[in-house]
Order: structure tokens, then sequence, then C-alpha cells
């Protein structure tokens, strides 16, 4: 996790973005401040990176890198404006002895490549490339599965899909996500390899209900989104809702915010 020391909204990349609009970072930081101590109340190691001056997205941490079984496939930003945190986050990852390998190909680290036991979900349309799905099959050692991106509101796969279980348990994996995000052909592959997913509602999925982060059990999952946190509920899941709306200001909520470090 990266703290939001310089978060503010200086220019727009995504539909969520208005530059200059106001931000109170005082909120921001306790937002964030709470959310990093509810993983620890879970039993989360967190690692926190210091975030650099002129980089008001770095809070975004899930964007830096991808790391799977202590390795990392590094990121390769599509907009100038966030570049230089890949350099950030790549230095941080080897100062803790994770290999990193340099991307050729553009990608968002950990907001297009959600990591399962037996696979990668991975995302494109509006960051990260079909070329970088290739690069971190082969980076990752794991197969990849590409699936489209259509809505410019859900611009990377983790706010039109969470992993609810990464099926490395007892129990087969499990996801949330809306299906409108998706092109035919991807809703189609959804459907084949994850038949009983919870769909999520457009309402649940425009508070970014789906920026979650699950160990399987519990789901840290934005407050705003009650109908979704019902469904976790019915399903088994112990939702654990945490706000941090002043950072959707900049498109962004709870996954976005962190970056996991898979096995
Ligand atoms: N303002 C950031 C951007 O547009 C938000 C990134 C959100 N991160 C995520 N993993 N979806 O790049």
């Amino acid at each position: 996790m990266c703290a939001p020391t310089h978060f503010e909204v200086t220019y727009a990349i995504n539909a969520w973005m208005r530059p200059g609009v106001a931000v109170d970072r005082r909120r921001a930081l306790v937002q964030w401040e709470v959310l990093r101590q509810t993983y620890s109340a879970l039993g989360h190691r967190v690692h926190v990176l210091d975030g650099v001056p002129g980089l008001p997205d770095m809070v975004f941490a899930a964007n830096g890198a991808t790391v799977v079984g202590g390795r990392a496939y590094g990121a390769r930003f599509r907009h100038p404006e966030r570049a230089a945190e890949a350099v950030e986050h790549a230095a941080w990852l080897r100062g803790q002895g994770v290999a990193v390998a340099d991307p050729t190909q553009t990608n968002e680290g950990e907001g297009d490549f959600l990591v399962l036991g037996s696979m990668i979900l991975a995302g494109t349309g509006f960051r990260t490339s079909l070329h970088a799905h290739v690069e971190a099959a082969r980076v990752l050692d794991r197969p990849v599965v590409s699936l489209q991106l259509v809505d410019p509101r859900f611009y990377h796969l983790d706010t039109a899909l969470a992993v609810l279980d990464d099926g490395n348990g007892d129990a087969p994996a499990d996801i949330a996500y809306l299906p409108s995000a998706f092109s035919e052909h991807s809703r189609r592959t959804l459907r084949e390899l994850f038949p009983d997913a919870v769909e999520c509602t457009e309402e649940d999925a425009l508070v970014l209900g789906l920026n979650a982060v699950s160990d399987g059990r519990h789901v840290v999952v934005p407050v705003q989104a009650r109908t979704l946190a019902r469904q976790l509920e019915e399903r088994g899941y112990v939702p654990v809702p945490v706000d941090v709306s002043e950072l959707l200001k900049a498109g962004g909520s709870v996954k976005c915010c962190t970056q996991e470090h898979h096995s």
C-alpha cells in the first residue's frame, strides 16, 4: 500500500476524474489508514511504500506490479502522468528481494491482472495491452485468460470483476462481476469458467463495489455497495465494509489501493 500523502486530482485519465475537483487529503489519509488497519486486523501483513510528490495516483498501489510466487511482472503505464510510479514499485520490490521482470508491454499491474490459483484473469481495452497478457503468462508462468473491457467507466479489470476466492483452498475459485462491462465474447468466457458467479448490480459497480479484496472469507468491500454486501453474505462470505470515498474522485477504491502478493 502507499499512503495518499500527495493525493490530488490534477489530470483526467479516466471517466471518474475531474481535474481541479476539491480533494480533502486529510479525509483521504484517514480513510486509507482505516483500510490499512482493517487488513492488519484481519491478520494480513501490510507493507507501506512512500508516496512521491507529483505522483498523485500513487495511492493506487495495485497498478505498480503483479506479484506471483515471489516473482513480479513490472508495470508500464498507459499514461505518461503515471509512468514514474512503475520505477518506484520496481525499486521497492527489488529492495525486498523480489525478482522483477521489466515489462516491454503496456500494463497496469493488478489493476488488469487478477490472480487465481490456476490462472490469471487479464483485462484489456483501456489500459493493459493484449501483448502484455502474453508477456505476463511467460514471466509469471501461469495461464492467462484475456477479457475485453468495453465500458470506459470500468477501465481496469478490478473495477468490473472481484476475485472472491482464488481457488487455492478447498473451495473452487469464485468471482463477482458486472457482465455489461465485458464484450459478448468475454461474457461467454466468464459464464463458462464461473457458472455460479455473483452478478453485481450496475448501481453497486458504479460505487466501485467490485473493487474489493478477499482472503476467501472476509471481503473488504466499499461500504456504498450494499446489495453486493448482501449477496456476499448470502454465499457465506463476511463482507467488511470500508469507506474510501475520497479516493473515488480519482476513480479508485479498495482493491486499487492494494497490491496483493500471491503465492
Ligand atoms: N486515477 C487512477 C488511474 O486512472 C486510478 C487507478 C485505479 N486503480 C485501479 N487498480 N483500478 O489510473
